[in-house]
């Protein structure tokens, strides 16, 4: 078995009387790369900073362990540090734009107290994973592309050789084209230098690269798996049939859920997903039914869900949970007044 490089037993995280992180537990082992997916204040961050040392232990209760060292003692924080890198949203944040790649390298290799000679080493050995071509190293980074200094930013990160890497939202703002190139990157990065990455984004592509997926959502971890099994838990499998309908609204919604169906959901103004059991065996009752029914179908496919579909799924069911406990609430209260 793998060595588990972190572990998290009920991490909660308070700030004032606002309790942002509930009862948060994972472990991640040697050389995995881990994705946190959430919207905006879910809690990425917050548990991220708790890990990484950048949290006061007055915020927060639980177990974290960094390669064995606790972030809750201030005198492991210098070890935890050197054993883990950081690469920000926003490159301006670790790059210098008016030096050379090498310059930006220099400046963060003597922050760590690396030798010159060996930080030259590391930075060639990163540069040429990262296809940072050789005529560049020399040039002011200014007048190279977005990727590329993207590229140079990550090589920052690891000039130290940290076990952990932390990426926060590597693919934010970053061209759609060139989205795919960075997971690419840092997957070619993982396997050839067996670095263990986190990365935190509210880009689902970026689940392609990840061993794991952790969801969250007001502070809670929802699921923390592999993407692709994830996805496999869905009806079928996560097979679906997308539909193109001419005046889709809520009467034809309707008819579908008659059915019944599954899942269903509407993914554009004409078009909805379906799930259903025995895909393969429902599908012809289905669309008879529709047909039926005069649901008029414009256009239809077979696929399988990806993981933002099932992202979008999960996080619709716990809002469904929370909308039943609620008007349970409601009505035991209701039902005590009488
Ligand atoms: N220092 C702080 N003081 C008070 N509330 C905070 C602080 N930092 C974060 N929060 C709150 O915690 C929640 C989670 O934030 P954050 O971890 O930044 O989410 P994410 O990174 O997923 O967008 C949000 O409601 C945010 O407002
Ligand atoms: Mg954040």
């Amino acid at each position: 078995m793998r060595e588990l490089v972190i572990i998290v037993e009920n991490l909660n995280v308070k700030f004032g009387k606002k309790q942002v992180i509930h009862d948060v537990s994972f472990s991640v082992k040697k050389g995995e790369i881990i994705g946190f997916f959430g919207i905006s204040g879910a809690g990425k961050t917050t548990i991220i900073r708790a890990i990484t040392c950048q949290l006061s232990k007055k915020y927060w209760t639980g177990k974290i362990l960094v390669n064995g060292l606790s972030p809750a003692k201030k005198s492991n924080h210098a070890e935890i540090l050197a054993s883990i890198g950081y690469v920000p949203q926003l490159e301006e944040l670790n790059l210098y734009y008016d030096l050379k790649p090498k310059a930006n390298i220099d400046t963060f290799a003597s922050a760590y107290g690396l030798k010159t000679k060996k930080s030259e080493e590391v930075a060639e050995q990163l540069f040429h994973i990262l296809d940072i071509p050789e005529d560049t190293w020399k040039k002011p980074l200014e007048r190279m592309s977005g990727g590329e200094k993207k590229r140079v930013s990550m090589a920052i990160g690891l000039i130290h050789q940290p076990e952990v890497l932390f990426l926060d939202e590597p693919t934010t703002g970053v061209d759609a084209s060139k989205r795919y190139e960075i997971l690419s990157y840092l997957k070619k990065l993982n396997q050839t230098l067996g670095t263990t990455m986190f990365i935190i984004s509210h880009d689902m592509e970026c689940s392609l690269i990840c061993d794991k997926a952790a969801i969250l959502r007001q502070g809670k971890i929802l699921e923390f798996e592999n993407p692709q099994i994830l996805i496999s838990t869905l009806p079928s499998k996560g097979m679906l049939a997308r539909f193109t309908i001419e005046r889709l609204n809520q009467d034809v919604m309707n008819v579908f859920k008659t059915f019944p169906v599954e899942k269903i959901i509407r993914v554009g103004n004409d078009v909805i997903e379906v799930f259903i059991e025995n895909f393969e065996q429902e599908l012809p009752n289905l669309i008879e039914y529709l047909i039926k029914n005069n649901v008029k179908i414009n256009s239809f496919n077979k696929d399988r869900a990806t993981f933002r579909r099932y992202f979008q799924l999960r996080i619709q069911e716990e809002e469904l949970k929370e909308k039943r406990e609620w008007e349970y609430q409601m009505e035991v209260k209701g039902g005590g007044a009488k």
